[in-house]
């Protein structure tokens, strides 16, 4: 193995497998069978989902990548050109790369909870901006983070792309969004990709590509909880099933059981009655007045907002009132 650079840190703060295994008995357990989206990311899941943002039917991923590409110089200039800047859940790293060309920051400060996919990406970053301070967390942003104190002086901002908020429900987002506000302190910013309301065969599409990818990324939570969890998931049994639920503004992702099933995780049984579903994924979607209108709740005003042509897909500059 290459030796890490010395401008690289590494912070880890992994969940134990508890965590996971307690997460799991906790949600099939429930009347409505449920698994948090976060443990999609093992290694194969991280893969899947790289696959995923390259179908031609999945559309955010390149659109956000588009905005960043054309506005990065507004961005860096709303955002303020110095400071300390957090990434949530980086995944890959090509468009925090876009960002950084823009910006002349001291410290990057990657959180993720997929261990092996940060620590590459992030020591590449480390490697190719020999001047920039790279402290890589490994931790579950969701849950309140006890920073190392490393972080202490200098303004902060935080870049949360994807569209991974549209993971929480709305009251979530909008308690998750009020801690990111503290956090950030009074000259913090905020810059968030959120993916916009749009006709549902759009949606409907990129939540079920014809490769069959997005079904694959589904049912891999399957074979993760089949392996690490000494259970027996019939991977044969279990159907990839996604649609817009218009009414909540939400992509649903589900595991459907067409037949009954008996399944064993980790010496607790678990029944499926035909047809049955274990609800793995909300991706929420939000029209810019919406969004604006939620994280105003959570003590974020907008101070500008980027949007493709076709208005598939917004970035949000936000700062703590
Ligand atoms: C990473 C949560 C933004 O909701 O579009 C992609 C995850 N799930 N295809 C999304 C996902 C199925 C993605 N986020």
């Amino acid at each position: 193995m290459k030796a890490e650079p010395v401008n690289f840190h590494f912070h880890d703060l992994h969940p134990a497998t508890e965590d996971f295994h307690a997460q799991v008995i906790a949600g099939l357990s429930q009347q409505t069978k449920r698994l948090p989206p976060k443990f999609f990311y093992d290694e194969r899941g991280s893969q899947l989902f790289d696959a995923i943002t390259r179908l031609p039917e999945y559309y955010p991923t390149r659109t956000e990548i588009d905005l960043l590409q054309r506005h990065g110089a507004d961005m860096a200039e709303m955002l303020g050109n110095d400071g300390l800047l957090f990434e949530l859940g980086s995944g890959s790293d090509i468009k925090i790369r876009v960002l950084l060309d823009a910006l002349q920051l001291q410290t990057y400060a990657p959180i993720d909870i997929s261990r092996e996919p940060l620590r590459l990406s992030a020591g590449a970053i480390a490697e190719d901006h020999p001047q920039l301070e790279v402290h890589a967390i490994c931790t579950d942003y969701s849950k309140p983070i006890d920073l190392p104190g490393v972080f202490d002086d200098e303004r902060r901002l935080a870049f949360f792309p994807g569209s991974s908020i549209g993971n929480f429900d709305p009251l979530q987002a909008c308690n998750f969004l009020r801690r990111i506000a503290k956090l950030l302190g009074p000259d913090g910013r905020l810059l968030i990709g959120v993916d916009l309301k749009k006709a549902p065969a759009r949606l409907h599409a990129a939540y079920n590509d014809r490769q069959g990818v997005t079904a694959q990324f589904n049912l891999n939570l399957l074979t993760r909880i089949n392996r690490e969890l000494d259970a027996d998931f019939d991977l044969e049994a279990f159907r990839h099933m996604a649609f817009y639920n218009e009414k909540l503004g939400r992509i649903e992702m589900h595991l459907l059981a067409a037949e009954p099933q008996h399944v064993r995780v980790d010496g607790c049984c678990f029944d499926f009655m035909a047809g049955e579903s274990i609800h793995t994924e909300n991706s929420y979607k939000y029209s810019i007045e919406e969004f604006q209108a939620l994280a105003a709740q959570a003590g974020l005003a907008s101070l500008r907002v980027w949007q493709d042509d076709d208005a598939l897909f917004s970035v949000h500059c936000l700062k703590p009132v």
